[in-house]
């Protein structure tokens, strides 16, 4: 069997949902309080062992690439200021086996995905996305890989969403399970409409593919939204060998959307040395003006303030 060594990190979309912010700017590289949100993203497929990581970029990029590469005159500076403990975040980021490749135009996931096919060559491989920040005790891309020595099938990770929410995941169909949290399944279909979902299990930004998807991805037709869309792709190889699923039981925030994207920056703070008292007695003090100007305690704020003083 062979190791699952690559990861593919599809990072050339244009961020439509973050507008003004990426006009000029990589959402990939928005930050969650100090940390851009794609590092995350490399720091879970590192901690699951995987050596070789593919970024696929596209116009207004090029910050992902400097931000993994050295900086000698900011180095420089930080080591005659002595601040060693800013030059080691700093220096975090560099000498790891990054590749860089240029979706030319953003055609969809799925072709974004067929531009890592030199790279991957004929082995199994992750995609990861940076929509998702995953929290768990094993990483979930570690979890899938696990998954594949196992099954020696491509696995997708998916999570059970409100059944609204559908029309903004690819869903699955699922069939009897093959093994504890591990489902066979009869269809992925992206996007459906509520009336028209097979089911509320969603692909969740975490793929490990064999490497026969790319043949199919050359022929892939454009599908929901005009693009060429990963799940029908995966759809596809269901049909030919079998792909499992994975249902994710551990902590998932949603970076790609600006509520999301806020909820997940005020639950890092929280844990965050730097800023996190500050932060709590911010939101104390928040849920306090809230009550006073609404008469009762906006629930969500409420419920913060609940965690907080548990603690
Ligand atoms: P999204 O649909 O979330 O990303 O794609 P987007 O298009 O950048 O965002 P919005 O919807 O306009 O706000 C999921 C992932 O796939 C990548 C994106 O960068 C994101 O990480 N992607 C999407 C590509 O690399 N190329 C594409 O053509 C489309």
């Amino acid at each position: 069997m062979q190791k699952v060594r690559k990861a593919v990190i599809p990072a050339a979309g244009l961020g439509t949902r973050f507008l003004p912010a990426t006009k000029a700017m990589a959402k990939e590289m928005l930050p969650i309080v100090d940390k851009p949100t794609i590092q995350f993203i490399v720091e879970e497929a590192i901690n699951s062992g995987i050596e070789d990581i593919l970024i696929i970029t596209g116009k207004s990029k090029r910050p992902i690439e400097d931000h993994f590469d050295s900086n000698p005159e900011l180095e420089e500076n930080l080591k005659e200021k002595g601040k060693l403990d800013l030059l080691e975040l700093v220096e975090e980021t560099t000498g790891l086996n990054l590749f860089f490749v240029r979706q030319s135009y953003p055609k969809g996931l799925g072709h974004a995905v067929l531009q890592a096919k030199a790279f991957v060559g004929n082995e199994p491989f992750v995609v990861m996305l940076g929509d998702d920040l995953m929290k768990d005790e094993v990483p979930l891309t570690k979890q899938l890989i696990e998954g594949y020595e196992k099954t020696h099938a491509s696995n997708i990770a998916v999570m059970r969403v409100p059944h609204e929410e559908t029309s903004r995941y690819g869903i699955i169909d699922p069939e009897a399970k093959a093994d504890e949290g591990l489902y066979n399944v009869r269809k992925f279909v992206e996007k459906p409409d509520p009336s028209e979902a097979p089911s509320d299990l969603a692909i969740i930004g975490r793929y490990l593919l064999t490497p026969e998807i790319f043949s199919i991805l050359e022929k892939q037709e454009p599908g929901a939204g005009g693009e060429v869309q990963l799940t029908d792709a995966i759809d596809t190889l269901n049909k030919t060998q079998r792909v499992f699923a994975l249902e994710y039981t551990g902590e998932r925030y949603d970076v790609g959307d600006k509520f999301g994207f806020l909820k997940t920056s005020i639950e890092y703070g929280l844990t965050h040395p730097q800023v996190k008292d500050d932060l709590k007695e911010f939101i104390l003090e928040l849920a306090d003006e809230l009550e006073e100007k609404d008469g009762a305690k906006n629930e969500a704020v409420g419920s913060l303030e609940e965690e907080i003083i548990e603690e």
